[in-house]
């Protein structure tokens, strides 16, 4: 027998393909269209009283790789504004197909600290901007503790925030590893352009896309390097608000953070 979850949960996976402009069931199992050849059709015994054919049509496969478009069109950036464009443009990721708004980032472009979180949720989705909703204010207020914020004008007193992920997956579900690959060389241009002097990572997709690494609760709390930038992971505020009393370890992270700051 069915359960009220697998209900709830066909349901929302139909809601989701209809956001995406599904309408037609076409077969049990997807098919990659890149990857199918034409059949040749067998020639003609005789073509005899047949009009000449005409030019031969050539059925090129294409070989469209999002990861190779993606570095191409992040490369040839060269400002922050054209960095938002490329990403706006760019047509392999179907996460943009259900989603309200790109999420590019937010703050001050010349701040020393740049913040990388994971993906956008319902409230940054509405509002096109990162870590606007409950996870978002708790970050606001933990930055603000160590005197940071992402209004303030000068450079060592402000953060500049965005995602590995810039479009909101659905049902916050976690962004699979070919989303992950084919976003990443926008947020290192990103983080090329911002030029920040440490980066934060948010979470565990932020640690293992720049990182390569997993676990986040054993990464936080050390120094590690980034595009030749130290980086200090950090536990998610999202996580923060559901384990309050993993709050210590995030103050101890900030303290870690200001005194770099201090630092260097
Ligand atoms: N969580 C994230 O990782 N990023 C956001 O923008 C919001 C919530």
């Amino acid at each position: 027998m069915e359960s009220a979850a697998d209900y709830h949960s066909a349901l929302a996976q139909l809601e989701w393909q209809v956001s995406l402009g599904i309408d037609e069931a076409i077969g049990d199992a997807p098919v990659n269209r890149y990857e199918v050849v034409p059949d040749a059709k067998p020639a003609s015994k005789s073509t005899k009283g047949k009009p000449a054919p005409g030019p031969a049509v050539i059925h090129a496969v294409a070989s469209v790789d999002p990861v190779q478009d993606a570095q191409i069109l992040a490369a040839s950036a060269d400002s922050l504004d054209a960095l938002r464009a490329a990403v706006a443009g760019y047509d392999h990721c179907e996460l943009k197909r259900g989603a309200r708004n790109l999420v590019f980032g937010d703050g001050n472009p010349s701040a020393r600290v740049m913040i990388i979180g994971e993906a956008p949720g319902r409230d940054e989705d509405r509002e096109g901007r990162p870590f606007v909703g409950r996870a978002g204010q708790l970050l606001d207020k933990m930055l603000a503790a160590i005197d940071l914020g992402r209004d303030q004008s000068a450079p060592g007193d402000s953060v500049y925030i965005a995602n590995i992920i810039p479009w909101r997956p659905p049902q916050n579900r976690e962004p699979t590893p070919a989303e992950i690959a084919m976003m990443l060389p926008f947020i290192k241009r990103h983080i090329d352009l911002v030029a920040p002097d440490i980066l934060v990572l948010l979470g565990d997709i932020s640690c293992q896309a720049l990182l390569g690494k997993q676990g986040i609760t054993r990464l936080r709390g050390e120094w590690h390097e980034v595009m030749e930038r130290p980086a200090m992971p950090m536990l998610h505020p999202a996580y923060l608000l559901r384990q309050g009393r993993a709050k210590r370890e995030a103050w101890a992270d900030l303290l870690a953070l200001k005194a770099r700051l201090k630092g260097t």
